[in-house]
C-alpha cells in the first residue's frame, strides 16, 4: 500500500529507530508498503521512519542512477549495522523524499562494509561502492534521525532555511499504523 511521505520537521524523522525482531509478523506488508511507496514516489531509496514507522528497515533500488557497467541493485536492508568506511570521499547530488525541492552536493565515504539481515532475514555482510553506497548511507542515517542536510555548512543551511520551513509547514504527520506498534 503506498503510504504518505513524512516530511522534514516531523519528530519522527529525528527519532533512532527500533530494531526489528524476526517473528515481527508486519514485516511483509511493511517491505511492500515501502516498495509501493518509493516507487510511486520515483525514489532510489526510502526508510522506515519516512512512512511514519520507527523501525529499522529501509529499502533500495539503485537501478535508475547506476551506470549500465555496473550490476544492477536492488534489495532490503534490515537492522543494518555500518562495519567499515572507506577513507576516500567522493562528492554527488543527494536529495530526499522527505525533503522535496532540495537537491544539494554532499561527500561521503566511496566505499561501506555493511551487515544487515534481507528480507528472508538472512544475515548479509558486503561491501559497496559507488551511487549503491551513498544510497545505503543516506537511508542508514534515516534509521539513526540524520538527514542529509545536517552535512551542509551553517551558511549553506541558513541559505535554505526558508525553504526547509516552507517544506516543514506542509509536514505529514506520523501516521503510526497499530499494525506496526
Ligand atoms: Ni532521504
Amino acid at each position: 500500500m503506498i503510504r504518505p511521505i513524512v516530511l522534514y520537521g516531523s519528530p519522527i524523522l529525528r527519532q533512532k529507530a527500533i530494531a526489528i525482531n524476526r517473528e515481527s509478523d508486519y514485516l511483509p506488508e511493511l517491505i511492500q508498503d515501502l516498495w509501493d511507496t518509493m516507487y510511486n514516489a520515483e525514489g532510489v531509496g526510502l526508510a522506515a521512519p519516512q512512512i511514519g514507522v520507527s523501525r529499522q528497515i529501509f529499502v533500495i533500488d539503485a537501478r535508475a542512477l547506476q551506470p549500465p557497467e555496473e550490476p544492477p541493485f536492488k534489495g532490503v536492508f534490515i537492522n543494518p549495522r555500518i562495519l567499515q568506511r572507506a577513507s576516500i570521499w567522493t562528492t554527488h547530488e543527494e536529495g530526499c523524499l522527505s525533503i522535496p525541492g532540495i537537491r544539494e552536493e554532499i561527500a561521503r565515504p566511496e566505499n561501506i562494509e555493511i551487515e544487515y539481515y534481507d528480507e528472508n532475514f538472512q544475515l548479509q555482510r558486503s561491501t559497496f561502492s559507488g551511487i549503491v553506497a551513498r544510497i545505503i548511507q543516506h537511508e542508514y542515517d534515516h534509521l539513526i534521525g540524520r538527514l542529509f542536510v545536517d552535512y551542509l555548512s551553517p551558511l549553506k543551511r541558513q541559505l535554505l532555511r526558508k525553504r526547509l520551513r516552507s517544506v516543514s509547514n506542509g509536514k505529514v504527520e506520523a501516521h503510526y499504523p497499530t499494525t506496526y506498534v
